[in-house]
């Protein structure tokens, strides 16, 4: 089975040229000048469009249970979204609740996968409970190819682990080649703020954000950095928000140490403003960390720029607003924290990074797709566009304007924090190792056609 895409620009994070490319079965086989004479049983003309690696998305919380209810997609709507969207791989995330074994809790996470998915998946682990065995444990799910952890520093009682287990954790790490993500919020100076704003009779959505301040993001992210250069071990920082948190991931790159972050389009385009809507609607952008100031975010766009950032993921974790984000109503510490994205990522960064001038296209694919896959043994299988890769490939239309609305796009949720924003870039023709599934504006792909990734340690 041979598929040619031709008179396209093709663009990795390091090139952009004119060129066709030659799909064998699930693979890239040839990048030349002039294939069009070779045959091939689908051709796709790229004229005018750009040819990227697939996006790949390290940050989504598809099927998770959350305050009593569970995120609206599934691994199905989840991932014929992201294949909308432009992205092909993405890596979400099993948790072990407490008690339990990070074995049950894979096979609890690859079994609602399982036959679901329109693109390839991998599973990171989030880990609430340290114990000796699970440290073991660790050791065998790096083996399997899950080899990133999520620890929380917040939810006391929930996620949160305290420093000793996360200290544990990284170094553990330090030995088996794993990744440790860390949540940076100070759960413990929250909860009080949540508490002394509850006694006050402050219960609307935007107590989230003011129950939630910059520092303690800021001193999170120092802290976990601390305990990582202790351990001697690398560490990234999960949907850093706060420009105060990025100075001191900046800090410690600049003394050399492999600190990595990672922030969410909703953090670059969306803020605190969007908690002043009017009646409950601020409800919809209740995340944790929550949305800054605007004024702060060209800092994040500068971390992007000069790689004190390294991948833009989307933490997608949506919830309706009907019956979901209404457990809420009079009491915003019982708003399911999360929101859509993982449809929007592409176009949204495209538009308000590339086009905007903030960020070359080179560095887009960077940190959409190439970043992510270096970071999370995916590459060189997935992120580029090279002979032998998966062909994962976006044909990217720089030119059409679509405008985002919860009507229109695929995500199973009932709003969408940017109805009606107009952004010009948009994915066209999206194959996952070969194959179409998205193509003339409609799915085309086939439930359960995604794979599981099996990932490597850091190199
Ligand atoms: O509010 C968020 N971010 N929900 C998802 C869970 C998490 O902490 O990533
Ligand atoms: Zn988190
Ligand atoms: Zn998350």
């Amino acid at each position: 089975m041979r598929t040619l895409i031709k008179n396209g620009t093709i663009v990795t994070a390091i090139d952009q040229y004119s060129g066709d490319v030659l799909i064998e079965d699930e693979k890239i086989a040839l990048i030349g000048s002039s294939l069009a004479d070779i045959h091939a049983d689908t051709v796709i003309d790229a004229a005018g469009k750009y040819v990227l690696p697939g996006g790949i998305d390290v940050h989504t919380h598809l099927d998770m249970p959350f305050g009593g209810t569970r995120s609206a997609d599934d691994f199905e709507s989840g991932t014929i979204a992201a294949a909308f969207g432009g992205t092909t791989s993405i890596v979400d995330f099993a948790i072990q609740y407490r008690g339990q074994t990070l074995h049950h809790a894979w096979e609890t996470w690859m079994k609602k996968a399982e036959g679901k998915t329109a693109i390839d998946y991998g599973f990171h682990m989030i880990i609430t409970e340290l114990t000796d065995q699970v440290e073991c444990e660790m050791d065998a799910l790096v083996r399997q190819g899950v080899t990133s952890f999520k620890l929380f520093m917040a939810y006391r009682g929930i996620f949160m682990l305290d420093d000793g287990s996360i200290f544990r954790a990284l170094l553990r790490t330090g030995q088996n080649g794993g990744t440790i993500c860390m949540h940076a919020e100070n759960g413990d100076v929250i909860d009080v703020l949540v508490q002394r704003a509850l006694k006050a009779g402050h219960t609307a959505p935007k107590y989230h954000a003011l129950t939630r301040p910059a520092r303690a993001e800021a001193e999170a992210t120092h802290r976990a950095i601390a305990l990582a250069e202790m351990a001697e071990v690398p560490i990234y920082i999960v949907h850093l928000s706060a420009a105060e948190a990025l100075e001191m991931v900046t800090e410690a790159r600049d003394r050399g140490l492999p600190a990595y972050a990672e922030t969410c389009p909703q953090y670059l385009f969306l803020s605190y403003d969007n908690y002043e809507e009017p009646g409950f609607d601020g409800a919809k952008y209740v995340m944790s960390p929550p949305l800054r100031d605007q004024a702060k975010q060209k800092e994040l766009w500068r971390g992007l720029a000069f790689n004190d950032l390294q991948c833009i993921s989307t933490d997608h974790c949506p919830f309706c607003m009907k019956e979901q984000k209404e457990l809420g109503r009079g009491d915003f510490s019982k708003i399911p924290n999360g929101a859509p994205g993982i449809e929007t990522r592409m176009s949204l960064v495209y538009d308000g990074g590339v086009r905007a001038g903030r960020i070359s296209l080179n560095r887009f694919v960077e940190l959409t797709s190439t970043s992510p896959a270096k970071i999370f043994g995916l590459f060189p299988r997935k992120g580029t566009i090279a002979p032998g890769a998966d062909a994962d490939i976006v044909v990217f239309d720089p030119n059409r304007t679509i405008t985002l609305s919860a009507k229109t796009l695929h995500m199973k949720v009932d709003y969408n924090p940017y109805e009606g924003r107009q952004v010009t870039g948009a994915a066209d023709t999206v194959l996952s190792r070969g194959r179409a599934v998205i193509a003339g504006g409609a799915f085309v792909g086939r439930k359960g056609g995604g794979s599981f990734l099996k990932r490597s340690t850091r190199a």
